[in-house]
């Protein structure tokens, strides 16, 4: 048993979703980011349904890509962060814009949060646009496209 807090970012999604339900089995605390909490339920009804254990251990906090509030809320206490809420819509968007946008400026939010939580390591997988992983304070990345984190 790992009672160590993990911040999943996009529990609503089919790969945030599945790092939760790891997780769980895996022994560990799971704080997730939604961008409403009215899909909380729908979350834990997945998660019930894909027969995730210890359900108590989840809990959930509001958070957009798109806007600085809920980060820092959602990134306290937590040891980890595996970023994965990505804009991924069915079909091509009209300008690339749509999803890098929101993607990178997204992940900076993220990154800037956990540096400031001085979090052990945050993860985000290869999206179709970028990822990032920090494995620690000293080796924060910077950005010439947006300025440091
Ligand atoms: N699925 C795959 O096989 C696969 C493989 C490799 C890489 N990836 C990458 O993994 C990432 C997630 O993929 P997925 O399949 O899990 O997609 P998904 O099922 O569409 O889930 C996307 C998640 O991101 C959240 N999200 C979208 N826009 C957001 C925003 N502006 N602010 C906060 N949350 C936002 C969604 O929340 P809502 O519920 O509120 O929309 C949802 O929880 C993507 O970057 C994708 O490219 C996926």
């Amino acid at each position: 048993m790992n009672e160590d807090l993990v911040l999943v970012t996009g529990g609503s999604g089919f790969v945030g979703a599945h790092c939760i339900d790891q997780l769980l089995r895996a022994g560990y605390r799971v704080r997730t980011t939604v961008r409403s909490l009215k899909r909380e339920a729908d979350v834990r009804a997945m998660l019930n349904v894909a027969g995730s254990p210890r359900l108590d251990a989840l809990s959930f906090v509001a958070a957009d890509l798109s806007a600085d509030a809920g980060w820092t809320e959602a990134v306290q206490s937590c040891r980890f962060v595996l970023h994965v809420a990505s804009p991924f819509p069915g079909k091509a968007p009209k300008h690339e814009d749509e999803l890098i946008v929101p993607a990178r400026d997204g992940t900076l939010r993220v990154l800037r949060a956990a540096r400031a939580a001085a979090l052990s390591e945050s993860f985000s997988p290869p999206p179709s646009s970028l990822s990032a992983t920090v494995r620690s304070r000293a080796r924060l990345p910077s950005t010439s496209a947006t300025g440091p984190i």
